[in-house]
């Protein structure tokens, strides 16, 4: 029974006192897999469950299906501690824990509403597996879901588990980043836990107990909402700083020097305030877009988030119309981009603009050479039927080119040795996508330096 309704948001620090608990994690996803092995680092049993034999077979011998900084490392000595198992055994893991994380996809359909259907099969499946005799059961929900999702998931597990069975649902939304998965699971600005039930209130605070981390406590649909919200005012903020980005190039402010001076403004911040070639990645495009089919579901259309959509596309178009500008036709021009991935310290290209920037100027005729650190392979998939040159180093990926791209901020380029960049290129153009590059160093190596926004303090001609 969703026996307990919390009145208000309640942010204080924990206080309980720690001991193990016994945790199922549905789906070894991003999400799942560094949350699964965050909780087993901090002492809790965990069980992660995938339907792909072959992932669970590779994760048990500490194989990693994707790339994120220490998750290797954390995943081999779980393991070894006996605190993290992988199965593919849905039914072991709901009999042997107390709490089950469902962290399955939640794919946009075409229209943009949100692709329930791993949700509704994963929740039917905890319900087949319950048994009266476990005793009381919490089904967490930490996928990004539309609000009253949550709800739809009660139902169902009450619909096939039958009425004797003891379970309560939660929504635990996660915020972590890709590339800092885990400093982001292990230090988190807040936790959000979204129930109905006292009781699982009160367990889930001991899960992230060891955590130390204020605790938002709040009702199932608020913590669903909070999740949506705060992926599509960080994707406004940045298509904020964006589309201010053009009025500077078309006045000759900085955007750099606007951002600063906004975010310094503790009410804005400077965070996500970097002006660039706009968002991607498989949450922020994703989430808006899940965000506004449901407000016009609720009939209350969010109609400011279409507008931070179409800038972010509009971001693209720009930079491509600026390179014809410069390039006058890309057919036959030889063209270096340096990054695929949607952002650094990832091999993870979905939605990453960089891959769309690239199938662009193949579908213009450019011969395109790109580099990237971590995401070759994963961006090569994703490009398949464009012809690019793939380089393994970053230099070389610079050989004859005519311009080079910056498209996803890696630290590496922005340290690059532009003398040894510019010995190579045939011309010296640089399209910095990202704004990672000091563009009067650029300047100095004599790089015509292009970039989001921002203009050089010592133009050209002074330099
Ligand atoms: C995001 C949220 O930050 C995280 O809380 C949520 O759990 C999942 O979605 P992630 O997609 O991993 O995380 O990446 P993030 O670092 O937020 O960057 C998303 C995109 O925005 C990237 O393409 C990045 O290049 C772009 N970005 C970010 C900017 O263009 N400018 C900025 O100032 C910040």
């Amino acid at each position: 029974m969703l026996a307990f309704r919390v009145e208000s948001a309640i942010i204080r620090a924990n206080a309980y006192i720690y001991f193990p608990m016994n945790l199922a994690i549905i789906g070894t996803g991003y999400v799942g897999l560094t949350t699964g092995t965050c909780f087993a680092e901090v002492g809790h049993n965990v069980i992660c469950v995938d339907n792909n034999q072959k992932k669970v077979e590779a994760l048990r011998q500490g194989k990693m299906p994707i790339y994120e900084p220490d998750l290797e490392d954390m995943i081999v000595s779980n393991v070894s501690a006996g605190r993290l198992a992988f199965t593919t055994d849905l039914n072991e893991a709901v009999a042997k824990s107390d709490i089950i994380f469902i962290a399955v996809p939640t794919p946009p359909h075409e229209d943009g509403s949100v692709d329930l259907s791993f949700i509704e099969a994963v929740s039917h499946e905890i319900a087949d597996a319950m048994r009266p005799e476990y005793g009381y059961r919490i089904v967490v929900d930490k996928s990004t879901v539309p609000v009253s999702t949550g709800r739809k998931v009660y139902e169902v597990i009450n619909r096939y588990a039958g009425a004797d069975v003891d379970v309560d649902v939660v929504s635990n939304p996660e915020f972590l980043r890709e590339g800092s998965a885990v400093q982001d699971l292990m230090n988190p600005d807040r936790v959000v836990i979204g129930t109905n039930s006292q009781r699982a209130m009160d367990m889930m605070k001991r899960v992230y107990q060891p955590f130390n981390a204020p605790i938002v406590e709040v009702d199932l649909a608020s913590a669903e909402l909070i999740k949506h919200a705060a992926n599509s005012f960080l994707a406004l903020k940045i298509s904020y700083i964006n589309a201010v980005s053009q009025v500077c190039e078309k006045s000759g402010a900085d955007v750099e020097l606007v951002a600063m001076g906004i975010g310094m403004d503790k009410r804005i911040s400077r965070n996500f305030l970097n002006a660039g070639l706009g968002y991607g990645g498989s949450c922020f495009p994703k989430d808006v877009k899940g965000f506004i089919n449901i407000s016009h579901q609720l009939g209350a259309p969010l109609h400011l988030l279409e507008e931070v959509e179409r800038i972010n596309a509009r971001q693209l178009d720009h930079f491509m119309d600026r390179l014809r500008e410069k390039l006058w036709v890309l057919r036959n021009k030889r063209i270096a981009v340096w990054g695929i991935a949607f952002k650094q310290n990832t091999d993870d290209v979905r939605e990453s603009v960089a891959v769309k920037l690239i199938r662009r100027l193949c579908e213009e005729g450019a011969i395109v050479s790109a580099y990237d650190p971590k995401a070759m392979e994963t961006g090569a998939k994703a490009l398949e039927g464009c012809e690019v040159n793939y380089c393994d180093d970053m230099y070389e990926c610079t050989r004859d080119a005519e311009v080079l791209v910056v498209a996803t901020e890696w630290k590496q380029f922005a340290n690059a040795n532009l003398q040894r960049v510019r010995e190579l290129m045939k011309l010296p153009i640089i399209f910095d996508g990202r704004n990672v590059m000091h563009g009067d160093n650029a300047t100095h190596a004599g790089f015509e330096y292009h970039s989001i926004g921002r203009k050089s303090l010592y133009p050209k001609e002074q330099a």
